[in-house]
């Protein structure tokens, strides 16, 4: 959580660092702030509570802050509220150093006591302003330079950081250091660019430097130079990224989210198209081999949110295609429940962003035991994809939007495929049934644009949900699984309170919630509940509740018990949530827009969770 950008060039920096934060708004919105220095070396820090628009008022889009070296940060809360003083950057009194932070400092109480008995004194409650001080400490109690300063400071902090700073004695110059946040170095054309993802800088350059954990840097607009903790110069490759500026815009969209959701027929067939070739899947870019793939005994899939609800989905199918058992968890209690792992088991991290830090930190306790890890990740070069022994990344391209509609989509597209090829290769289909489950991937995007087309009907019925208070949505197997991404997506753009309820647990709590007008959402995707969920949903019905029915094509019966329903393109089952959860992020995204609400920024969340 929270944006960092920074840039050294010939330009005007402070336009440059207000439309960088702009791309990465989607990290934390509660307060934004740059420091730019002039041409007499001083610095101008301007902050601002709320929304990034309020910073560009405040410095007239940047035009009233001069001066073509500057650092930027947009946050998202952890240490002290929302507000002005604790908004970053945050410098010393004597503004010898100024820095802006992305991350954690988990003993900055301590820190602060220590810094305190040295005559230091705090204006905030952050943990940024704690570093920036001990930063500062070192480098004027040792007289070393800033590497030397930086490098003590990241000894003695525990925490993930992803610190950029700029020295009074350094004009013209940016360090950066880096653990545990994300962070990326851009050069060119006489400027060099820091920010915390791609998207901020994609405008300026497509060359950039991956930093690596407990690494710095120092950035000139000639370029960036690399260390590591022992100060000693490192040699960094540029990789270029092959993301389109238009990419991360919205291109006429009236919200990313909804921009995202129509992007999702070409997301699946790039994701199809990198990995299948000449109707085959082809994983030997990826390493993973037909030996590892017959020695695995076990499967445990590992993430977060929404990337959790696609493993749920993946488990499902992995299980029925491959016949392997499968675990999905929830990364933040993987973690920290001390798993009994077999070596012979593999872990699937799926992450979008590739940071949450509790899918690497579980990624890192599976390596920690010698279980091989694959992870299925959209942000190439992110944490996860470096750490992981496998990646099978998706090509989703940026997603701007908090709430994931085309990376979840993507990630379903990723899990199909490897439940295929692990069925095939462990002998569990033939030859025929392994052609025909590629040849079902490959309709996927023409039945997501025909669902797509129809979206205005759901348009309509999110009147009716616009001022609901409580929201269902029930369905068993993969249903349940969809339910669960559905109603993730209605709460966190909608703020309406929703559950998702495996249909046939109803009976045993939950329906007692069931009264007059409470609406009921069923999801009726797979042949072999239908009849179950179906009887459910008439439970719910006879108990007053307004219901919606999404179901495919055919399934006509469904009208009898609801009063709204939505059909879906017929699918082979096992691939049923990828039709069936377009119209439940439609549903979510004009509730949203019906409540007033900011679609894209939802209060209180942040696209990248890089903290626990
Ligand atoms: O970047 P990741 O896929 O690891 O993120 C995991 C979750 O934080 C994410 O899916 C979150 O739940 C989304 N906001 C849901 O829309």
């Amino acid at each position: 959580m929270c944006g960092i950008v920074g840039v050294v060039g010939n330009e005007a920096a402070a336009p440059i660092l207000l439309d960088g934060l702009s791309k990465l708004e989607y990290r934390g919105y509660d307060s934004a702030g740059i420091a730019v220095r002039n041409n007499n070396d001083e610095f101008t820090i301007v902050k601002a509570k709320g929304r990034l628009k309020d910073l560009q008022e405040k410095t007239n889009d940047g035009l009233a802050v001069p001066g073509t070296c500057g650092i930027g940060h947009t946050r998202w809360a952890t240490h002290g509220e929302p507000s002005e003083i604790n908004a970053h950057p945050h410098s010393t009194d004597d503004k010898n150093v100024v820095g802006v932070h992305n991350g954690i400092i988990e003993n900055y109480q301590e820190l602060r006591e220590k810094l305190i008995k040295k005559g230091y004194s705090f204006y905030s409650q952050t943990d940024t302003e704690v570093v920036v001080k001990l930063v500062d400490y070192y480098y004027k109690k040792y007289n070393i330079g800033p590497i030397d300063a930086i490098a003590k400071t990241m000894v003695r902090v525990r925490g993930s950081y992803a610190l950029v700073l700029m020295f009074k004695d350094f004009p013209g110059e940016i360090w950066v250091a880096r653990k545990d946040s994300p962070m990326i170095i851009g050069t060119e054309n006489g400027a060099s660019y820091v920010a915390s993802d791609v998207p901020a800088i994609l405008k300026y350059t497509r060359n950039v430097y991956y930093i690596g954990n407990h690494e710095m840097g120092r950035l000139t607009k000639d370029g960036a130079t690399f260390y590591n903790l022992d100060g000693e110069e490192i040699k960094k490759d540029l990789v270029e990224i092959k993301w389109d500026a238009e990419a991360a815009e919205k291109e006429g969209y009236e919200h990313f989210m909804i921009k995202e959701i129509h992007e999702q027929p070409r997301v699946v067939r790039e994701t199809l198209n990198t990995h299948v070739k000449d109707g085959k899947i082809d994983f030997s870019e990826i390493g993973l081999t037909e030996e590892v793939i017959n020695s695995v005994t076990g499967i445990y899939m590992v993430a977060c949110g929404s990337a959790y609800h696609a493993g749920v989905v993946m488990q499902y199918v992995m299980e029925s295609l491959a016949r392997v058992p499968v675990r999905c968890e929830l990364a933040s209690e993987f973690r920290y429940r001390n798993p009994i792992l077999d070596p012979n088991e593999l872990i699937v991290i799926i992450s979008q962003s590739g940071e949450t830090a509790d899918s690497l930190a579980a990624l890192r306790e599976a390596k920690t035991q010698g279980i091989k890890t694959l992870a299925i990740v959209n942000v190439v070069g992110s944490s996860i994809a470096r750490e992981a022994d496998y990646v099978l990344y998706t090509l989703a391209g940026p997603e701007i939007a908090v709430a994931t509609t085309k990376a979840y989509s993507a990630q379903l597209i990723a899990g199909y495929l490897l439940s295929i090829e692990f069925g095939k290769l462990r002998g569990h289909l033939d030859d025929a049934k392994y052609t025909e489950l590629i040849k079902e991937l490959e309709t996927i995007p023409d039945k997501i644009t025909k669902i797509l087309e129809d979206k205005e009907r759901i348009q309509w019925f999110s009147n009716k949900l616009a001022n609901s208070t409580d929201i269902f949505f029930i369905g068993r197997g993969i249903d349940y699984a969809i339910c669960m991404e559905g109603s993730l997506k209605l709460k966190e753009i909608s703020y309406i309170h929703s559950e998702a309820y495996a249909a046939g647990e109803l009976k045993h709590g939950t329906i007692s919630l069931i009264e007059k007008g409470i609406q009921v959402i069923s999801v009726l995707t797979q042949t072999d509940l239908f009849e179950k969920t179906i009887s459910n949903m008439v439970e719910c019905k006879s108990r007053g509740a307004y219901s919606m029915g999404l179901t495919s094509y055919g399934n006509y019966s469904v009208e009898d018990s609801a009063d709204f329903t939505v059909y879906i393109p017929k699918i082979n089952p096992l691939f049923a949530a990828s039709l069936a959860v377009v119209p439940l992020q439609l549903l979510s995204y004009y509730v949203s827009i019906e409540r007033g609400l900011d679609v894209d920024k939802p209060r209180n969340l942040a696209k990248s969770v890089t903290v626990e």
